[in-house]
C-alpha cells in the first residue's frame, strides 16, 4: 500500500503562464476573493510568474488554503546559473508546487524527458510538489502514439522520485493540440489517456489502487469545465487562458462543485 494523496479532488490549477505583473496579481486576487468561495472542498493552485508569486501570495492571505507554484525551476539549488530558480528558492517565495514539463517548456525551448525528472526530483527534495505534465503533439496523435508517448514522457519523469514522492506528486495530461488552441478534448478522450497514466503509476507504486490526481488541461473553460471534471478519471483542471480573468476562473472553480 502506498500513502494516500495529500491533495484533495478536484484539484484545480491556474498556469498563468507570462502574463500578470505584480499590480495585475494583486488586482486579480482582489477582484477573485471579492467573488463567493468556491462552494468545493477541493485544491486550488495558481501558477504565477516568478515575479508575481510574493505579490499573489501576500494578495491572497485571506484564503489560506490556496496554494501557489512555480511555472519552471533549474535542478541545482543555487550557483552561477543566470536567469534560472531552484526548488530551495521557490519554496523560499512560498511555493508549494512546481510545474515540471510543461509542453511549452518542451517544445518551445527543447526540455527533454531527461531534464523534466531532474526537475521533478529537484522539487520533491525541497519538499515542493511535482505537477507533471505530459502530452501529445498532433502529429503524434495521428499517428496512433499518445499512449506511448505520454507513458515514456511519465516514466521518465517519475524516474527520479522515491515511491512516496510518486504517491505525493500531481499528474497534468495536457494533448499539446489542445492548449490555446480552442480544440478541447473530449471528455472520452480525456479518460482514456487517464486510464492509461493511472495503470502507469499503479504500476510504479505497486498499487493500483493509488490516489494520484490526474489533472486535464488543454482550452478549458468555464463552459466545458464541469463536463470535464465529470469525466470517469479526470481529478481535476490545468488551466491557462481562461486563469487569467478571475470572473471565468471563479466560474471554473464554481464548476468544480461536480467534481
Ligand atoms: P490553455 O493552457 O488552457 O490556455 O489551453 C493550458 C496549459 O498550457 O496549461
Amino acid at each position: 500500500m502506498t500513502a494516500s494523496s495529500p491533495w484533495p479532488r478536484p484539484v484545480l490549477a491556474a498556469n498563468w503562464k507570462m502574463n500578470l505583473g505584480p499590480a495585475e496579481a494583486r488586482q486579480f486576487m482582489a477582484a477573485y476573493l471579492a467573488q463567493p468561495p468556491a462552494p468545493h472542498a477541493g485544491s486550488m493552485i495558481i501558477f504565477p510568474p516568478d515575479v508575481s508569486l510574493v505579490a499573489a501570495r501576500e494578495a491572497a492571505a485571506s484564503r489560506p488554503g490556496l496554494q501557489f507554484g512555480v511555472q519552471n525551476i533549474y535542478w541545482e539549488d543555487k550557483g552561477a546559473f543566470t536567469g534560472e530558480i531552484s526548488a530551495p528558492l521557490a519554496r523560499a517565495a512560498g511555493a508549494t508546487c512546481v510545474l515540471a514539463g510543461h509542453s511549452e517548456r518542451r517544445h518551445v525551448f527543447g526540455e527533454t524527458d531527461e531534464e523534466t525528472g531532474r526537475k521533478c526530483e529537484a522539487a520533491a527534495r525541497a519538499g515542493l510538489t511535482p505537477v507533471l505534465c505530459v502530452g501529445e503533439t498532433l502529429s503524434q496523435r495521428e499517428a496512433g502514439e499518445t499512449e506511448a508517448v505520454v507513458l515514456r514522457q511519465l516514466r521518465a519523469g517519475l524516474a527520479r522520485l522515491t515511491r512516496e514522492q510518486v504517491a505525493g506528486a500531481l499528474l497534468a495530461y495536457e494533448p499539446v493540440w489542445a492548449i490555446g488552441t480552442g480544440r478541447t478534448a473530449t471528455p472520452a478522450d480525456a479518460s482514456t489517456t487517464h486510464a492509461a497514466l493511472r495503470v502507469a503509476v499503479g504500476v510504479i507504486l505497486g498499487d493500483p489502487n493509488h490516489g494520484v490526481p490526474i489533472l486535464y488541461g488543454g482550452s478549458v473553460n468555464p463552459g466545458n469545465a464541469a463536463a470535464l471534471l465529470a469525466a470517469p478519471g479526470v481529478d481535476g483542471l490545468l488551466v491557462g487562458g481562461a486563469s487569467l480573468d478571475p470572473v471565468s476562473w471563479a466560474a471554473i472553480a464554481a464548476s468544480g462543485i461536480a467534481g
